[in-house]
């Protein structure tokens, strides 16, 4: 009689003190290689017995087969999980590697797109005062414009600088509604001619749907120089969207529109092969009054400015249908780009 039981005793503590993937797999072959194992042996030597004895034994050798393959492969697994043993014959493990999201992709395309049309990239403060997101920019306290801008409030417990355009006469602070303050910083700071645009996050306080949210990004232009006019602010952004849509062909309109701080302004809209004209943001001549502000003389200086969304463009771009995606942090969402 073959005892069973003994080959599997002396099976298991056999891969029990195996080392490593090497080691596993001369003992696999000692027990169920096709040629020497001891199993293969026995299952073969079936043929020879009595139907009854085959009966009988059959079976309990098929058991001891699996149990040994059981036994082998929970091994296997085991030494794969131990990291001081390298099985260099095992499969690699993948890792995982993050990405830039899809927002500060499609910011860097815009950040180097018009880098390409001499634009220079700058940066501006998300925490700003008052004087630069509203004052500064022609709309006043309590001008009705400012409803435009559902504003989030900073309550700071100290007090400000001074600003005697507010009604406490004290700077108040808030999460910069657009990204138009950014001109102005820039230009209390230097002389024209130059041409700038700033990509960053803004704020509103509004409710949120599939086509709004509270956190969002904006890009803004700002060309400054002689003779500067609506024209070559029709010929720029023409060339941005020509680039940025490539392989489409690009239409572009003006519609008229009012912002306080450009004069005439106007609302850009874009048409995509055969698609409707999709609205995709501000524009318009930087108003006499916000260069004074910042001491041009607007008879001798004139400038464009615009502001588009970040979002709306992406989500044109790539078709997404909806902006909450952008923070939901939803995996399958951000692995797609
Ligand atoms: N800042 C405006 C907005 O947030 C957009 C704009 C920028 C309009 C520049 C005109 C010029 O809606």
């Amino acid at each position: 009689m073959i005892d069973i039981e003994d080959i599997k005793k002396r099976a298991v503590i056999e891969i029990d003190g195996v080392v490593s993937g090497d080691e596993l797999e001369v003992v696999r072959l000692r027990y169920l290689g096709r040629k020497q194992g001891e199993i293969t042996a026995l299952l073969k030597s079936l043929k020879d017995m009595s139907m009854e004895e085959k009966k009988e034994v059959g079976p309990l050798i098929q058991k001891l087969k699996e149990d040994i393959e059981e036994a082998i492969s929970f091994k296997k697994k085991n030494l794969s999980d131990d990291p001081s043993i390298i099985d260099v014959t095992l499969p690699g493990r993948k890792t995982e590697r993050g990405h830039l999201g899809i927002i500060t992709q499609t910011e860097d395309e815009i950040r180097r797109i018009f880098n390409s049309m001499n634009f220079s990239v700058i940066d501006g403060p998300e925490m700003e005062d008052e004087h630069h997101n509203f004052d500064a920019l022609n709309i006043p306290p309590d001008h009705p414009a400012r409803e435009m801008w559902d504003t989030f409030w900073i309550k700071t417990g100290k007090e400000g600088g001074k600003n005697p355009s507010t009604s406490s006469g004290q700077e108040r602070y808030l999460l910069r509604t657009h990204t138009s303050p950014v001109q102005v910083r820039y230009m209390e700071t230097h002389k024209p001619p130059f041409q700038i645009i700033s990509s960053g996050k803004t704020y509103r306080y509004e409710a949120t749907d599939a086509t709004h949210e509270t956190n969002f990004h904006q890009v803004e232009g700002l060309m400054v120089g002689k003779d500067i006019s609506l024209a070559n602010f029709k010929f720029v952004i023409s060339e941005f969207f020509r680039q940025f849509f490539s392989g489409k062909t690009v239409k572009v309109r003006f519609r008229s529109s009012y912002f306080p701080f450009v004069e005439p302004g106007v609302e850009v809209d874009v048409k995509l092969d055969d698609s409707r004209w999709l609205e995709m943001g501000g524009a318009g001549m930087v108003h006499p009054k916000v260069l004074k502000a910042v001491g041009y003389d607007p008879r001798e200086w004139q400038g464009f400015a615009f502001g588009f969304g970040v979002e709306r463009l992406t989500i044109i771009k790539y078709g997404i249908p909806d902006i909450r995606l952008f923070s939901s942090g939803d995996l399958k969402f951000i692995k797609k780009f």
